[in-house]
C-alpha cells in the first residue's frame, strides 16, 4: 500500500530524484501508451493525472503544440521536477492538485491520460466521478496500470525475498490496486464512464544499465518500489541478508548488459 501522504512526502521525493531511472523502467510502456493516445487525435485540452516527473505530459505537449497540456500531481517535489523539465513548452503547465478534488470547468479537458498515476486514490469511485464531472462532453480517458504481481517479475521476485503477510485488501491504494480488470471496470462505470476497454501489454522493465548495471539496479531498487520499502523496515542481519539476496536477484536478471525483468500492464480506455 502506498498512500497519499507518502506520495506527498518521502516517496514523491525519491521519485523526483530518480525520474531518469523510472522513465527508463517504463520506456517500452510509454511508447505503447503514446501510440494508443495518438488515436485520440482531436484534442484541445489534455490532463495527465498523477503526472509524476512529467514525461508523458512533455511528450504530448511536444507532439501537439496546439493542445493545452496540464500535468497534475499531489507531490510538490514531482511537480517541481516536471516543471523544470517541461518549462520550454508554452502549451504545457504543471500543478500540485489532487485528482479527487481538482476541477477547472473554464478549461475542461477532452482527454485524460495517465501512466500509472491512478492506482493510489483513497476512494477511486469518488476520484473518477470528479474527473468525469470536470471533463468536457464526450471526453476520453486512456491510462496504464500494472496487472497482477505474479505477472510482474520485478515485484513478485523482490516480494519473495522478504517474509511479509499478504495484503489484507488487494484493492488498497498501491501499484497493484488496479490489477483486477473487473474491479476497475466497476469503478469506472460507477463513476459514470462508458465504453470501457482493457488491452494487456507486456514489456521489459529495465532496472539497471550503463557501466555497472548491477550497482545501477541496486541503487534504483534502494530508492523506488518494494525493495526500498523493505530496506527502510529491516535492520541488522535481516537487512544485510535482504541486500545480499537482492544483489543475487539482480545478477540473475543480467541480460545483454542490462538488468531486465518482465512486466505486465493494462491499457485502459473509457469515454464520458
Ligand atoms: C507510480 S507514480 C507515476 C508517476 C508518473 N505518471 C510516471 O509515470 O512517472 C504515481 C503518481 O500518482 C500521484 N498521485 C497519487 N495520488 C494522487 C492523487 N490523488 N491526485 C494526483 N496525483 C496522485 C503520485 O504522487 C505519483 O506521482
Amino acid at each position: 500500500m502506498t498512500d497519499k501522504s507518502e506520495w506527498q512526502g518521502q516517496v514523491g521525493s525519491s521519485w523526483a530524484r530518480q525520474w531518469q531511472r523510472t522513465d527508463r523502467s517504463f520506456a517500452p510502456l510509454t511508447a505503447i501508451l503514446l501510440e494508443r493516445i495518438s488515436s485520440f487525435a482531436d484534442t484541445r485540452r489534455i490532463a495527465d493525472i498523477g503526472c509524476g516527473a512529467g514525461e508523458l505530459s512533455i511528450e504530448l505537449a511536444a507532439a501537439r503544440p496546439d493542445t493545452e497540456v496540464l500535468g497534475l500531481d499531489i507531490s510538490p517535489d514531482l511537480i517541481s521536477a516536471a516543471s523544470a523539465r517541461g518549462s520550454h513548452h508554452p502549451n504545457l503547465r504543471f500543478a500540485v492538485a489532487d485528482a479527487s478534488t481538482w476541477s477547472d470547468l473554464s478549461s475542461a479537458p477532452d482527454l485524460y491520460v495517465s501512466r500509472h498515476g491512478v492506482m493510489f486514490f483513497d476512494d477511486p469511485v469518488a476520484a473518477f466521478s470528479n474527473l468525469h464531472g470536470s471533463a468536457a462532453p464526450r471526453a476520453s480517458l486512456v491510462f496504464s496500470c500494472f496487472r497482477s504481481p505474479s505477472e510482474n517479475a520485478w515485484a513478485s521476485k523482490i516480494g519473495a525475498l522478504v517474509p511479509s503477510a499478504p495484503a489484507a485488501n488487494p484493492h488498497a491504494p498501491g501499484p497493484f490496486a488496479f490489477a483486477d480488470s473487473a474491479h476497475v471496470a466497476g469503478i469506472l462505470s460507477a463513476a459514470g464512464w462508458g465504453d470501457i476497454a482493457f488491452e494487456p501489454v507486456d514489456f521489459d522493465y529495465v532496472a539497471g544499465s550503463g557501466e555497472d548495471p548491477i550497482s545501477d539496479a541496486l541503487d534504483f531498487f534502494g530508492h523506488i518500489g518494494p525493495a526500498a520499502r523493505a530496506i527502510r523496515m529491516l535492520e541488522g542481519d535481516a537487512r544485510k541478508q535482504f541486500l545480499d539476496r537482492l544483489r543475487m536477484l539482480a545478477e540473475s536478471h543480467l541480460q545483454q548488459d542490462k538488468v531486465r525483468f518482465s512486466a505486465a500492464a493494462w491499457i485502459v480506455t473509457a469515454k464520458k
